[in-house]
């Protein structure tokens, strides 16, 4: 038997394809371990994880810290529901407020789940508050949005692969083409409870929005009465170099909505958090969870917040990222048509020439680096913050290497 014989990852893939419904693409990789920055496949090859989740590995695989939290609350209690109070909710709740700099939080899983928290709680501000007359709200989105997956969230998405063939749409929701003001000041009027934004564009291919943008969403949310919503999901927690990608322009949303990296690459925890005149519009039996706010995930998301509130991984981020851009901008011209984004989180847009990013991403990986593509030609890197200046300069090496033989 040849050694290639002898390689698990064939089968494990043909096993993969044989049993789940087709949701992803995924690149030909099958990961056993994971420490840090790096993975280990089943075959033992590494390899440096510049996806890192998507950024809900902000802190990479296994930090000790979230693996000892996890363990010592796998020990005494994992799951009561929210029938009852346990004694890890209120400390998660508190340290994430604080975090925040607001007064509540409201603890659900996924990033979907808490978008979805998100438009409930601003449609019943916006009816209760606001006085918008009953069944009339509407919340103003962006352009090539990316808020998760849940038929209402995909009803609003510009992206025909997310929406096509899932209808009936939910009604209420405005789109409006990303980081024009005057577009969105049209877009604003007595029926909107909200103005719902990424930041940075995540899976449009990072994609950070005018100088100035931001701020200009605040200030018309104030003046037209309508709350900011901002979805940190994949920009927040330290990804952009701040702990969230609103403070690059010194902008307070109404609401967080929190997730991917809350969770510490362990559990799924995602959160909405804003001032009590916002979430407190909620009342008992109108919203919840199971497994929201479950003691696991609050024990995991406790920690989450104390590694977040050192300052540390903002800084390696801010620091790592401005080497990381330098890099990637030496590549322009040599196979790279521009780079953008923020922190240790770029958008790579590869000549479509030489290959698309998919081919890009698999041609990477045979070189031992993971990264995702986007729409057509652009890759997405975002390491996990606890990368090193030496991964990056490999990675970027392995990047050139790949451009070059393209060439
Ligand atoms: C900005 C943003 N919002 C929401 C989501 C959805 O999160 P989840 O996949 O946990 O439902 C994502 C996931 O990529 C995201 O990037």
């Amino acid at each position: 038997m040849t050694s290639v014989d002898m390689l698990r990852t064939p089968a494990a893939l043909a096993d993969a394809e044989r049993w789940t419904a087709h949701n992803y693409h995924p690149l030909p990789v099958v990961i056993a371990d994971g420490d840090g920055a790096w993975v280990t496949d089943v075959d033992g090859r590494r390899y440096l994880d510049c996806l890192a989740g998507y950024s809900a590995l902000n802190f990479g695989h296994r930090h000790p810290r979230l693996i000892e939290a996890a363990h010592a609350q796998l020990d005494r209690i994992t799951l009561t529901s929210r029938a009852f109070v346990h004694d890890q909710f209120a400390d998660f709740c508190r340290g994430l407020a604080e975090l925040c700099g607001t007064d509540l939080v409201l603890p659900m899983n996924t990033g979907a789940e808490a978008v979805e928290t998100a438009i409930k709680v601003a449609r019943k501000w916006g009816y209760r508050v606001k006085g918008v007359p009953d069944g009339r709200a509407t919340i103003v989105v962006a352009e090539n949005n990316f808020h998760g997956r849940t038929t209402t969230i995909v009803s609003f998405s510009t992206d025909p692969d997310a929406r096509d063939d899932f209808g009936p749409y939910t009604p209420g929701f405005v789109t409006v083409p990303y980081g024009d003001l005057d577009a969105l000041a049209a877009a604003v009027d007595d029926t909107t409870v909200a103005v719902l934004l990424e930041p940075i564009q995540g899976e449009a291919g990072v994609l950070v929005p005018p100088a100035g943008y931001l701020a200009g969403v605040r200030r018309l949310c104030d003046e037209r009465n309508t709350l900011f919503i901002a979805d940190e999901i994949q920009s927040g927690l330290g990804r952009t170099g701040r702990t969230f990608a609103v403070e690059h322009e010194g902008v307070v949303p109404d609401m967080y909505v929190l997730g991917k990296a809350l969770g510490g690459g362990i559990v799924p925890v995602s959160a909405v958090a804003a001032r009590r005149e916002v979430l407190g519009v909620l009342k008992p039996g109108e919203h919840g969870s199971t497994f929201g706010g479950n003691p696991l995930a609050c024990a995991v998301g406790t920690e989450v917040v104390k590694l977040l509130a050192t300052g540390e991984f903002q800084r390696r981020s801010a620091a790592l990222g401005a080497h990381l851009h330098a890099g990637l901008g030496a590549l322009v011209g040599q196979g790279v048509v521009a780079v953008r984004g923020r922190g240790l989180w770029a958008g790579v847009d590869i000549d479509p020439a030489l290959m698309t990013g998919r081919q890009a991403c698999e041609r990477l990986a045979e070189r031992g680096v993971l990264a995702k593509d986007t729409h057509g030609s652009t890759i997405r890197l975002a390491p996990p913050l606890v990368v090193t200046e030496g991964d990056l300069d490999w990675a970027l090496e392995q990047l050139a290497a790949v451009l070059r033989e393209a060439r």
